[in-house]
């Protein structure tokens, strides 16, 4: 294997620059050459590839969201499509590929692979969404940056001894709004793997109010529904109309997306990304860099794909015995 190309797809993730740098330093260090596919898939159709080469790595390890660009390409979701760019791929003249990105950009992967394209994916999400890996790249990012949000919103609900209803991002996971739930010390985390139950939560603010005359958090997952739809649920639940307590909404965005790669994702990258180059000069395809139990390594992407990742038990149980409440106890 001469040229492995190395593209980027679907949401952004810090860690994924790092995660490039590692990809063009080991495969140089192995006598191959790197083409950077620009704009994820669409890239390969369009012929948009340039070479990666030390200069391109120039500050580029402190960076987050990825200089490759990204994009998610409607075309992947064919067979046509697929077809199209594994002949691209070949006219391209690229022996191997690196994917990075999360299950959409990682279900392209395994299709490319299907059809005799050498490819290794690594997961690159802040979702945390994805099954075989206990963490993927951006992460650790994300969740630092939440937690530090949440930390200043408090400050204003601890003045006026508010509600704040924050929606975290989590299409499907609520990975990113149970973890912050936790290191940031919120009351309720509502996550779409749990039924939650409103009467429950809106009691407990209520009483929690009363008793305490505190200031209460409230973590939403964006994949249970909007903050405004929640608060509206909230407020139907509510026998009199109105709650004792002042709540205001934030929605954070992308800000959780952005911001320079923690140490961890930094790291994370740094090993999926020399871990998938390796994986491919010894033949390894259709698979992808995971992290199980402390260790980078790599796991077949029919494990991964189409398999529903649940929160780990213990951080459920961690989550109950330090009381932030879930609603009703049912995963989903
Ligand atoms: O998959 C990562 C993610 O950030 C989700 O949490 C979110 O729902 C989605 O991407 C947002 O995508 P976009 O940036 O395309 O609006």
């Amino acid at each position: 294997m001469k040229t492995i190309g190395v593209l980027t797809s679907g949401g952004d993730a810090p860690g994924m620059n790092p995660a490039i740098r590692a990809v063009v330093r080991t495969a140089s260090q192995q006598n191959c050459r790197v083409m950077g596919v620009v704009n994820g898939y669409d890239g390969i159709f369009d012929g948009n590839i340039e070479e990666l080469g030390h200069r391109s790595l120039a500050s580029i390890i402190d960076r987050g969201g990825t200089i490759l660009q990204s994009s998610r390409c409607k075309r992947m979701y064919t067979p046509e499509g697929v077809d199209a760019a594994r002949s691209r791929l070949t006219e391209l003249g690229i022996h191997g590929l690196v994917v990075l990105g999360g299950d959409g950009s990682l279900t392209g992967a395994r299709e490319l692979a299907r059809r005799g394209m050498p490819v290794v994916g690594i997961p690159a999400s802040i979702d945390n969404d994805l099954y075989g890996t206990e963490m993927a790249i951006g992460v650790d990012t994300a969740t630092n940056t939440i937690m530090q949000l949440v930390d200043r919103i408090r400050d204003t609900a601890r003045s006026h001894r508010r509600c704040f209803l924050i929606e975290v991002m989590g299409r499907n996971s609520g990975y990113l709004a149970l973890t912050t739930a936790i290191s940031a010390g919120a009351t309720v985390a509502v996550i779409p793997e749990f039924r939650y139950n409103m009467e429950k939560i809106v009691s407990m603010l209520n009483h929690r109010y009363q008793e305490a005359r505190d200031n209460s958090i409230v973590m939403l997952a964006e994949g249970v529904c909007s903050a405004s739809t929640f608060m509206e649920r909230m407020q139907k639940a509510v026998p009199e109309g109105e709650f004792d307590q002042e709540i205001r909404i934030t929605v954070l965005g992308h800000v959780q997306r952005g911001g320079i790669p923690t140490h961890f994702d930094r790291m994370l990258g740094a090993r999926f990304g020399e871990l998938a180059v390796m994986g491919l000069l010894q033949q390894e395809t259709g698979c992808m860099t995971a992290l199980a139990k402390g260790r980078a390594t790599l796991i077949d992407l029919d494990q991964v794909i189409g398999k529903k990742k649940h929160p780990a038990p213990e951080l459920i149980r961690l989550a109950r015995n330090l009381k932030v409440e879930f609603g009703d106890a049912v995963e989903l």
